[in-house]
């Protein structure tokens, strides 16, 4: 039923933003195509819900993180983080991920949310980095073996810093200082971190606050 009341809005809004897409100026038409694309992707994850009662194994393939990174930032920059001036220094020469771009996004959409609400109201700055790093190993969730994760992506804002009252957990669900939080946003990207056989890592003090994803590379396809 949630489902349904959820997705039946959702096509009002995609509808008009298809509206306003047709009549807009060439900046305004990238805005209302995102709104678009964010409507349907979030109408995808309900589908899949409903369809399983829970999110289900998807597929996994080769993902340009930085284009994933791209549209988190764009959804960002427009809604709650206006006000943070966003940096990007990538490793344009990074192999591709093996994940799902979907997912991805939605992981990374969390940690700049969250940095984006501990800034402060003037000189707030969010750092999207991205590395590759050989070394660390990751044990598949199944025990059955260990792989590398060397592609490291990096979220850091200059915010208030992590609490001490939730660092030691602060990935359990529902754990939050905040008055509206649900406490669910960082439970959902450590699960998402696990499902891609990734791993997550955190450093944070007053000013200076770094979040590390490690995910795998897709495998190589070799040229035809
Ligand atoms: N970048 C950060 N800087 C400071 N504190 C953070 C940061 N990221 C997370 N936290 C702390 O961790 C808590 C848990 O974060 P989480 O994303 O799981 O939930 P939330 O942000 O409170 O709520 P929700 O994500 O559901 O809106 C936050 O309430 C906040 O205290
Ligand atoms: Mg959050």
């Amino acid at each position: 039923m949630l489902a349904h009341e959820v997705k039946n809005p959702l096509s009002g809004i995609r509808g008009a933003a298809q509206l306003l897409e047709d009549g807009a100026s060439d900046a305004d038409r990238d805005l209302a195509r995102m709104i678009r694309d964010e409507v349907d992707r979030i109408a995808a994850l309900i589908t899949r819900m409903e369809a399983f009662g829970d999110i289900p194994r998807l597929r996994r393939e080769a993902v340009n993180i930085h284009e994933v990174l791209d549209r988190v930032r764009t959804v960002a920059a427009n809604g709650f983080a206006r006000n943070a001036r966003i940096i990007e220094a990538y490793d344009p020469s990074l192999p591709p991920v093996l994940g799902n771009r979907d997912e991805l996004v939605q992981l990374f959409l969390n940690l700049v949310k969250n940095a984006a609400e501990a800034l402060p109201e003037t000189g707030g700055e969010i750092v999207l980095g991205t590395a590759y790093e050989t070394g660390l190993m990751v044990t598949a969730s199944d025990g059955t073996h260990r792989h590398q994760a060397p592609i490291r992506v990096m979220v850091r804002d200059n915010g208030v810093g992590i609490a001490d009252a939730v660092r030691d957990n602060l990935f359990d669900p529902y754990v939050t200082t905040k008055s509206c939080g649900s406490g669910l946003g960082l439970a959902l990207v450590a699960k998402l971190v696990r499902d891609h056989g990734g791993a997550l890592e955190f450093e944070s003090a007053p000013r200076r606050t770094e979040f590390r994803v490690f995910l795998p590379t897709a495998p190589e396809v070799a040229a035809p």
